[in-house]
């Protein structure tokens, strides 16, 4: 029953009292790309609102009109109006992770016969898409910066008329770069000191937070370490003492902690046997640093899913709730069965990222090995 698991089951409000959103539980779905024709995709995150999750995050949701999936196009948003419709069906509360891409495409166009010929492979094409994306950051003219930061507003407030109930920010991709000294080398106003690297983010979180007043606005923080070094966007850990009161006053109400991304994906969505982040919770180390700088509520994410393990993270104060991707995939219906006195018979994701990640990045869109089990298969 939900008293074996009380820190989980306990509804948390987030935003000022009376405004804002209320959890009903402590477990969000981690925002996550699928990949997949339309309807599986909407028949994928309606299973996993059905499963009892509190909060389903979108990934991925652009905020200029101009990209593929737009919330301003026709298409664009009736599909993110049928996401919306599944999640809240499903009585959970849906958000949408505004993001600006920092990958530079159109600069990848001379490598295509490299890689057409196998000459370069999908490692270095990422490495070279980073190193593009370094250069699209440090030359951008502060004009340009200005309209996209400008540009989360309207999202915000279009993303609110399509049934959106919170927003999230990603703090990583251009984020993220504009926020590292490993990926922006300007010396303008947006970069050189930590205090002019986090102005991007700061103008994004206060766009929004002027746009939609109300709600709440969960900031996906991402965090990069030195020796060794993990993650190559986003924020130092050293530097954090920076940026959180700066995007604390700018107006986010939560913060998402995670390891800063453009480096491997195997880092940031590690497999079990990966040699730094193998064990459970293996993001909460950053989390913890947050923690001590803020009042606001903060959560984790890592590999979690055992149920007395997240149970003890949440009823220790050590994080307010917990974020899952591959453990909601592997088993939609963990927070019910959790929940419902049913937890030896969750499924537990054995972070094999075979078909997730590995289905992602075969182009064959989000599955898991479990899928028939579970009946999500596509
Ligand atoms: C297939 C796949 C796609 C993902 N897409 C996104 C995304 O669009 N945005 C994002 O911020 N994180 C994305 N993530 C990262 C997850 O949100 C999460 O941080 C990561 O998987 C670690 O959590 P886990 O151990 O619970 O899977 C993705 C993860 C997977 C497996």
């Amino acid at each position: 029953m939900a008293e074996e698991f009380p820190a989980i089951a306990s509804p948390l409000h987030l935003g000022p009292e009376g405004r804002g959103a209320t959890l009903k539980n402590r477990i969000v779905f981690s925002p996550t790309t699928f990949g997949l024709p339309h309807d599986a995709y909407v028949r994928r995150i309606a299973g996993i609102a059905r499963g009892g999750c509190a909060m389903v995050v979108i990934g991925d949701v652009p905020v200029r009109r101009h990209e593929r999936a737009s919330l301003f196009s026709r298409k664009g948003a009736a599909e993110y109006r049928d996401l919306v419709e599944a999640i809240h069906a499903g009585g959970a509360l849906a958000a949408a992770q505004l993001h600006e891409s920092d990958s530079d495409f159109k600069a990848l166009i001379p490598y295509v016969p490299g890689v057409l010929m196998k000459k370069i492979s999908m490692m270095e094409l990422r490495h070279i898409l980073n190193e593009k994306a370094k250069e699209l950051v440090t030359n951008m003219p502060a004009r340009k910066v200005r309209a996209i930061t400008q540009a989360f507003g309207p999202a915000a407030v279009r993303a609110r008329e399509l049934g959106f109930d919170v927003m999230q920010i990603h703090g990583d991709r251009m984020v993220g770069s504009f926020s590292s000294a490993l990926m922006s080398g300007r010396d303008d106003e947006y970069g050189g000191s930590p205090e002019r690297r986090a102005r991007f983010a700061v103008e994004a979180v206060r766009a929004v937070r002027e746009a939609v007043p109300e709600m709440v606005i969960d900031y996906k923080l991402a965090v990069r370490q030195e020796n060794p070094r993990y993650g190559q966007a986003g924020v130092l850990l050293e530097e954090l003492p920076v940026f959180v009161p700066l995007l604390e006053e700018a107006g986010v109400s939560s913060f998402s902690v995670a390891l800063a991304n453009h480096g491997s994906l195997e880092d940031t969505i590690p497999p079990r046997k990966h040699p730094f982040f193998g064990e459970e919770g293996c993001f909460l180390r950053y989390a913890d640093e947050v923690r001590k700088l803020t009042k606001l509520p903060v959560s984790g994410v890592g590999s979690l899913g055992t149920p007395a393990f997240v149970e003890e993270q949440i009823a220790s104060g050590r994080i307010d709730f917990a974020l899952m991707s591959r453990q909601l995939l592997a088993d939609p219906e963990w927070p019910n069965k959790v929940l419902g006195g049913h937890a030896d018979e969750a499924r537990r994701c054995v972070r094999c990222n075979k078909d997730c990640l590995g289905g992602m990045q075969r182009h064959e869109g989000t599955h898991c090995i479990f899928d028939k089990k579970s009946g999500a298969a596509d």
